[in-house]
């Protein structure tokens, strides 16, 4: 970490520390999350999304990329106790761990966790009501389908938050040759093109903190 880096992180602690309580069950999930990719979202980016969630009177969940259920609890959480979050992994060992967490969370019954590639567990959701409040966070050169999903699960008033669309700034390099990036910037001018035709409002907010420069994207289905 460099000078600045370290400043993010010393900042991103210092307002944990004051905002987030000490939470023995997101420190076991961690814990038991420990030898899977350290990737989850932040303690505050987790927090932002527990704020929006109850903000929005969000009941039904769903989550793209669930690793080991840290940001998955989050969001169930603030879906309350009559909520329903469903969460999609691929992995079936990130799976295994992250329903240990949510057992140990005392969400069992509100979270489901549906094992394969997304992809492929997103057309059984149709028949289901509509999603309040999609979290996309999984493998960012899908993004442009989890978007086409997102607006098919979801309702005028729902909200659409996808995570890492900044990665280092690289979003803005229209030459990458990055997979992930390509797939975010196609994403982001399919919510520019939905913005225009007036079904959606959408907007990014660049972040810094303990895991580096990142940012998120936010659209509201209108
Ligand atoms: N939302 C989590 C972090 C998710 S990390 C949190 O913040 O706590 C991204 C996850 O997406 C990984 O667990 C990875 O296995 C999963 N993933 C990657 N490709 C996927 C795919 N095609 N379908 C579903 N999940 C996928
Ligand atoms: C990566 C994925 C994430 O969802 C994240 O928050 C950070 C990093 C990654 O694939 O590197
Ligand atoms: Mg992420």
């Amino acid at each position: 970490m460099n000078t600045l880096e370290r400043l993010w992180y010393t900042v991103d602690g210092y307002f944990a520390d004051q905002l987030r309580p000490p939470d023995p069950i997101l420190t076991a999930a961690m814990r038991d999350g420990a030898a899977l990719p350290q990737i989850q979202v932040s303690e505050l980016l987790g927090g932002f999304l527990s704020v929006l969630a109850r903000a929005a009177g969000a009941r039904r969940v769903l989550e793209i990329g669930t690793l080991f259920g840290y940001s998955t609890i989050h969001l169930a959480r603030a879906a309350g106790e009559d909520g329903a979050t469903v969460s999609l992994e691929y992995s079936p060992e990130h799976a295994a761990v992250a329903r240990g967490n949510i057992e140990r969370a005392g969400l069992s019954e509100r979270v489901e966790i549906l094992e394969g590639p997304a992809v492929e567990s997103l057309p059984s959701l149709v028949d289901g009501d509509p999603f309040d409040l999609v979290f996309i966070d999984a493998d960012k050169e899908n993004n442009p389908s989890y978007l086409d999903w997102a607006l098919r699960l979801t309702r005028p008033g729902s909200v659409i938050v996808v995570d890492n669309v900044v990665r280092a700034g690289a979003v803005a390099d229209a030459e990458s040759d990055r997979p992930d990036v390509q797939g975010t910037r196609t994403m982001v001018e399919a919510i520019g093109a939905a913005v225009r035709e007036g079904t959606l409002e959408a907007t990014a907010m660049q972040s810094v903190g303990a895991k580096g420069y990142d940012g998120f994207l936010i659209a509201y289905v209108l």
